[in-house]
């Protein structure tokens, strides 16, 4: 299959490659020289890693790179079947985009968006013939992260969906559906890991090194909350809760946090500054934390995890099965949070809530109509 990818910074380069390893052509525009440049040379350096620890034989790395091509106009991809774009994450600039490619590109060409917080509708809009167009959110790094959500535009045909999700299985990757809704499935669901976490220390009831060791030994993640943002990124963290709230008209339930504002503006983005939450190089200092507030904020968490994702389930945001997937190989939730909310006892899910919202009188803490319906309460 003859695939391009546009923009090949962190994304664009790890989809790129995840097809040749599967023996696709692929074609990569990038409109800076020097992006192109960098690409290569992170090319290069991770395939003779994959080599050098014996995951990649000398022969197959070399007849990857002969499937990859380096294109310097647009005009270069009209042969193409599938087309991925992974550039600068602005609406206007994506949708001239691809205005342009629907003209290049020929009519049963698939167009796709890696965008992670643009509306997949607004981007088909500006394609001609938009029932081929769709979302495909990779998740970052691609070539470790199973997952890939598969979004279809109000525009999208079916059929397009299935040909992706085909297209993707073949190659390894577990596709889930998405509605086109802000954050699609798992940045929408995953929020209250952060602002939960945030607004307890905020209130100062934990500090961040005990939340992290809760989340870690009594939830089972692989990361706490706070050294995962630090991961992935204030910037980019922050953006995304931004996003996800504006476009939900400012529900209360996804609004952003002071404290994470304050970091991004201070400079603070995480380990790739130096500093975050935390100052690096970090060493995790031994944590004891008393097992009633350990219990007591781990079900906080957890429980605005899970009403989140029965509200999902509540609107079709997914199937159930895609729902769990999403979570446990989008971010590596160490379970569903569906079945988590069950184990829990959804009686007992409510009665936090229900707590919660009784204390702060806020909307964010409101049960969804998802749980309650599951209890029959509806
Ligand atoms: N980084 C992540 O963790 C992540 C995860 C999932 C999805 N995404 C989404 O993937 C997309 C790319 O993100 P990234 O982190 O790889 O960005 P990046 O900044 O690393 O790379 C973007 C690349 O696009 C190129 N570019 C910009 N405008 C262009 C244009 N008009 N034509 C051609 N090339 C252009 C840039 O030169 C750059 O090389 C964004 O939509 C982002 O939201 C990012």
């Amino acid at each position: 299959m003859n695939i391009a990818v546009i923009g090949c910074g962190t994304m664009g380069l790890g989809i790129a490659q995840h097809f040749a390893h599967y023996e696709h052509f692929v074609k990569i525009f990038d409109q800076s020289d020097q992006a192109v440049q960098n690409a290569r040379v992170k090319l290069k350096a991770s395939l003779d890693s994959l080599v050098s620890k014996g995951s990649l034989i000398d022969q197959h790395a070399q007849e990857l790179l002969q499937r990859l091509s380096w294109v310097n106009q647009l005009d270069a991809l009209s042969d193409c079947d599938l087309v991925i774009e992974a550039i600068i994450e602005n609406k206007e600039i994506k949708q001239a985009l691809f205005s342009s490619l629907s003209e290049i590109v020929n009519s049963e060409c698939i167009l796709a968006s890696n965008t992670s917080s643009i509306s997949i509708t607004a981007l088909a809009a500006s394609v001609r013939q938009p029932e081929r167009f769709l979302g495909v959110h990779f998740f970052n790094p691609v070539h470790a992260m199973k997952l890939v959500e598969i979004i279809p535009a109000m525009q999208t045909d079916p059929m397009i969906v299935t040909q992706c999700k085909t297209i993707l299985e073949s190659t390894q990757k577990i596709a889930v559906v998405a509605k086109d809704c802000p954050g699609f499935i798992v940045n929408r669901i995953a929020r209250p890991y952060y602002s939960e976490s945030i607004r307890i220390i905020e209130e100062g009831i934990a500090r961040i090194e005990e939340i992290d060791e809760i989340m870690r030994t009594v939830g089972g993640f692989r990361m706490g909350p706070f050294e995962l943002m630090d991961f992935i990124g204030h910037d980019v963290n922050y953006s995304v809760t931004e996003i996800v709230w504006r476009e939900f008209f400012f529900e209360d339930r996804f609004k952003p946090s002071l404290t994470q504002k304050k970091l991004v503006e201070a400079g603070y983005l995480g380990r790739k500054t130096g500093r975050g939450f935390y100052t690096y190089p970090y060493e995790k200092p031994q944590i004891i934390v008393a097992a009633e507030k350990a219990q007591s904020i781990f079900r906080r968490v957890i429980c605005m995890l899970i009403n989140e994702a029965y509200d999902a389930l509540y609107l079709s945001l997914g199937s159930e099965q895609d729902l769990e997937l999403a979570m446990t190989k989008g971010v590596n939730y160490p379970k569903g949070l569906l079945s988590w909310g069950k184990e829990l006892g959804l009686a007992s899910v409510k009665q936090t809530l229900d707590q919660l919202y009784e204390f702060y009188g806020e909307d964010r803490y409101r049960c969804s109509p998802g749980i309650r319906k599951q209890l029959e309460l509806l």
